[in-house]
């Protein structure tokens, strides 16, 4: 059984069919990153307009690539053979943005007479590491996840494939998005989680006392915006109407920053996902969401998973950024436990 996915959440055009929740047959990922690098973050009305122009063709290419239509370019009114259901991600996001693969989906589903799905965009990065593995989703369950995106930093129980229930949330800045705005502030461009993790590799994550927010012993939230403003002071020192002194540091003080910065984010991190599954009881370790592809939270995690006896699983890096696949996989999940929506779905920020 295969399934249509389509996501438009923020700023990737995205459409792909998979089988069986699991066998990517084709993923096709429109990204705007050059719409927005000049603006140093997401423009919501350009990346609206841009996923009007773009979502046709990424679905046609979706289809063609899974060898499901014969030409690219344009979307057929006749339902393609082959697909059984559409899903897509009504929340949370960008709403005009959200609105965009919605009503495609429900135009989709409406044309060609197939059963509509919504999935939630993070519970999607949440089941991301189990696409494509040899062993069947139910053999990996129950497991916590750890979804780390540019918008969110949240924790999961997942009990079985369509349970899956929020256990730890991040109450400020998203792991993804401090990486970005302290990416900003050593004027690394952007996306600066990548760009972070390449630096950080030359420099001395000791060199600079960052705090790392535990919010209390027990606290499963996280909040990254205390180490984010730490890079700030060390940069600007404490007026923040004095000028950067960003230009002047050399490259060794700006990779120590880096590096610091993101081993106090990475051991936050780590702990609070071995606090959860010491907690739930689970053997298994999902990561999902941009920051997954960090190469220090792969190693830390891999290494304290294997101390433990915890399997860790993250998201293949093609899957761990925004992309359509995850939602075709989850939503064959919910079709399978009847879970469809109305023509009346609704796009949803929170
Ligand atoms: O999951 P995603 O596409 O966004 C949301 O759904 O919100 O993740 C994008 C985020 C960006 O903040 C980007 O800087 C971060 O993931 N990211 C990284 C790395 N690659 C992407 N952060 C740290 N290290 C990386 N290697
Ligand atoms: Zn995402």
């Amino acid at each position: 059984m295969s399934v249509l996915g389509i996501e438009s959440s923020c700023d990737e055009t995205a459409a792909a069919v998979v089988a069986d929740g699991r066998r990517v047959l084709s993923s096709v990922v429109a990204t705007q990153v050059d719409l927005h690098a000049r603006y140093g973050g997401v423009v919501p009305e350009i990346a609206s307009r841009a996923h009007i122009q773009r979502i046709n063709p990424v679905v046609a290419e979706a289809l063609a690539v899974a060898g499901l239509a014969t030409s690219t370019g344009s979307v057929r009114a006749a339902a393609p053979r082959g697909i059984d259901a559409i899903a897509v991600a009504n929340r949370p996001g960008l709403v005009g943005s959200l609105l965009i693969g919605v009503t495609a989906a429900k135009t989709l589903a409406w044309a060609w007479g197939l059963p509509l799905v919504a999935v939630d965009h993070i519970h999607s990065h949440a089941y991301s590491a189990m696409i494509g593995r040899e062993r069947p989703p139910e053999a990996l369950l129950p497991a916590v996840a750890l979804v780390v995106s540019g918008g969110h930093t949240s924790l999961y129980h997942l009990a079985d494939l369509v349970r899956i229930e929020r256990i730890g949330r991040c109450i400020d800045d998203a792991a993804g998005e401090a990486f970005d705005k302290v990416a900003a502030i050593l004027k690394l461009g952007y996306p600066g989680g990548p760009e972070i993790d390449r630096l950080a590799r030359e420099g001395d994550p000791r060199a600079f006392d960052l705090p790392r927010s535990w919010l209390g012993p027990d606290s499963l939230d996280f909040s990254f915006s205390g180490v984010k403003t730490a890079v700030l002071y060390q940069v600007h020192g404490q007026d923040m109407n004095a000028p950067s002194r960003v230009e002047r540091m050399d490259r060794r003080a700006k990779a120590d920053l880096a590096a610091g910065f993101q081993a106090a984010v990475v051991e936050v991190l780590v702990g609070k996902t071995l606090l959860a599954a010491d907690r739930i009881g689970v053997r298994r370790v999902l990561v999902g969401g941009g920051v997954a592809c960090n190469s220090a939270l792969r190693s830390a995690l891999t290494s304290a998973g294997q101390e433990r006896g915890l399997e860790v699983l993250f998201a293949d890096p093609a899957y761990c950024t925004d992309n359509a696949a995850m939602h075709a996989a989850l939503g064959y999940h919910h079709l399978r436990a009847g879970r469809t929506a109305g023509l009346d779905l609704a796009a949803v920020a929170g």
